[in-house]
């Protein structure tokens, strides 16, 4: 053996691979000078063994130099024809990957729970109540009573006793109109102090438009102790303000009425699409309620049997919703219940 016929195999072996013209043919010509048993190189090198002891380390490494020139010849002849080869033989390796499909909670939820995280880490408990409520929660108890004309702000959907007549009020069932009952609900089981917000869904009798829809979200809140004031209704409320926006916000409490609150405010927020100056967004106002808040009424307390001389408390409630579409700066309150994937997708937190 010497080093003519190891150069005669290099000259075989690029000869063979010249005319193979198929993936199968590349196959033959690997397994004829590769193949463990039967290939020529493989034969090769073990007649190395043979040969004159002198010879032997200059044979040896001129055979490994071929067996790895044959494979790297053969590999990146595969390569070529895969590439190259109709899509039956092939892998398309320029295909792109399959994502797998990431579900996430729903935009709302994602809101919900901000909140709910925002006034947990401010030492308060979450507490949830049926949305099927009856007329002492959702009315009386809150200081309005069958007559109120603070009732007519509320559309109502009633499940029985749908006119509540005086003596038959406290017994009408109806879908809650708002979580405030959940205030009643705490109290008469707990005795103060009180620290609790109750997120839920609410109902009213109104038609879907961009801004309103006859089911949505409001998130209550309460504290009661002996000398709570204004002062702390408003430090917390700015308090979450500027968590939730994660921002300075620049806020202004509003004087408004509510029957179980004296005095009673909305929160404002400076709307952040156009910076005060007045958008789409805020109405042309510069400014976004954002909830409903107040010192509770004694008459409150005196439902459910709190001493109105010795505790003070203040309560707020706001619309998830609301907070949703400002926080996105989406227009139309519709989009989050549709559930179109186009637009949950786009949404997260
Ligand atoms: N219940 C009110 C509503 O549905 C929101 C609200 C206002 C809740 C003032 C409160 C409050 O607790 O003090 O619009």
């Amino acid at each position: 053996m010497a080093a003519s016929s190891i150069e005669d195999l290099s000259r075989q072996f690029r000869a063979a691979l010249d005319a193979a013209s198929s993936p199968a043919d590349l196959k033959a010509v690997r397994d004829d000078f590769l193949s463990r048993k039967q290939g020529r190189v493989t034969a090769l090198v073990k007649s190395i063994a043979t040969a004159p002891p002198e010879e032997r380390r200059a044979l040896g490494s001129l055979a490994n130099a071929l067996k790895q020139d044959i494979e790297e010849a053969l590999d990146a002849r595969d390569a070529v024809m895969l590439a190259t080869a109709g899509p039956k033989d092939a892998v398309d390796v320029s295909l792109p990957a399959r994502r797998p499909w990431v579900g996430r909670r729903h935009p709302l939820t994602q809101v919900r729970e901000r909140v709910e995280d925002i006034f947990m880490a401010m030492g308060y408990q979450v507490i949830v109540g049926p949305e099927i409520e009856d007329d002492w929660h959702n009315f009386e108890a809150l200081n309005m009573p069958a007559s109120h004309p603070a009732r007519d702000m509320q559309d109502t959907l009633y499940l029985s006793a749908p006119v509540p007549a005086p003596d038959n009020g406290r017994a009408a069932t109806l879908l809650r109109t708002h979580t405030s009952g959940m205030q009643i609900r705490y109290m008469e089981a707990h005795d103060p102090p009180v620290r609790i917000i109750a997120p839920g869904r609410v109902y009213r009798r109104d038609n879907f438009d961009a801004t309103h829809t006859p089911m949505f979200t409001q998130v209550e809140g309460l504290v009661v102790d002996e000398h709570i004031s204004l002062g702390d209704l408003k430090g917390t409320l700015n308090a979450f303000a500027e968590e939730f926006f994660d921002a300075k916000v620049t806020t202004r409490f509003r004087p408004s009425f509510f029957p179980y609150t004296e005095p009673s405010a909305e929160l404002d927020v400076e709307c952040q699409g156009c910076s005060g100056r007045g958008c789409g967004l805020c109405k042309h106002t510069g400014w976004i309620e954002i909830l409903g808040c107040g010192m509770v009424h004694p008459a409150v307390f005196e439902a459910v049997g709190y001493d109105a001389n010795r505790y003070t408390g203040f309560a707020f409630g706001m619309g998830i919703e609301r907070l949703a579409l400002r926080l996105y700066g989406v227009d139309d309150i519709r989009m989050f219940y549709e559930n179109d994937l186009r637009f949950l997708e786009q949404i997260a937190l």
